[in-house]
């Protein structure tokens, strides 16, 4: 099986990227972020701070999560509801952060994960993909963008779903959000040593896609020829 991880902050348009190179390579896109934001956004709907370790810890003992590809969309799937639509938002991003600093819900998640990589060649996303969950991976990717330009699209994007929100307070969620992700004790946000960094800052998706595509093909040759 081929693993491809990519990880990197937020907004660096790593599940765009990775969903269409999955398409085109004909592997399965896994967006782990989404487990979290469902963890997070379960907190929420029950009223539990997302950084309470007690209280998280008592939530997991009532959650089930699964994987469901449908149309090749990942869908996640809580205790038999598919929350994909309920995961979006802001808040979520927040607490997705929040409770992904708990070392007990990096666990709770991890098998979860490495068992996608292991009957499928997958494109996974995420954050601690190539140093953690998948460190055998094949290709391991880091994407970049500097934080004004990761705002930005962040923001045009959730302008575009009808959302109400400013680029000053996209900018300083995600500024916020960088900082808990890179800083927290249990596998945070870097990239593992053999990856390869990719900055898209100033770059159109297209030409971050083209970039991506033609570093992947390349990689794979190789990985053929070997
Ligand atoms: O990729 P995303 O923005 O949907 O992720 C939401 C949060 O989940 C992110 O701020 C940190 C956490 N996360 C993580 O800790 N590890 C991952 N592999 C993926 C996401």
């Amino acid at each position: 099986m081929i693993s491809i991880a990519i990880d990197g902050p937020a907004g660096a348009g790593k599940s765009t990227i990775s969903r269409i190179v999955a398409g085109q390579l004909g592997f399965i896109y896994v967006d782990t972020g989404a487990l979290y934001r469902a963890i997070g956004v379960y907190a929420l709907n029950c009223g539990v701070n997302p950084k309470d370790t007690d209280a998280v810890a008592s939530l997991l003992k009532n959650i089930e999560i699964k994987l469901k590809f449908v149309d090749h969309e990942q869908r996640v799937i809580l205790n038999g509801q598919d929350v994909s639509a309920h995961i979006r938002t802001a808040e979520a991003s927040m607490a997705a952060s929040d409770v992904s600093a708990l070392p007990l819900v990096r666990t709770f998640l991890f098998e979860l994960q490495q068992s996608m990589a292991r009957g499928s060649n997958v494109v996974m996303d995420g954050r601690d993909i190539g140093t953690v969950v998948l460190p055998n991976a094949q290709i391991k990717i880091y994407l970049t963008a500097s934080p004004e330009d990761r705002a930005q699209r962040r923001f045009s994007e959730m302008k575009q779903k009808g959302m109400e929100v400013t680029y000053e307070g996209v900018l300083k969620d995600l500024t916020e959000r960088d900082y808990n992700d890179s800083n927290r004790a249990v596998a945070p946000l870097k990239p593992a040593q053999d990856s390869i960094i990719v900055d898209t800052t100033g770059n159109t998706l297209e030409q971050s896609v083209e970039a991506l595509t033609a570093l992947i093909r390349e990689k794979l040759a190789k990985l053929g020829d070997a």
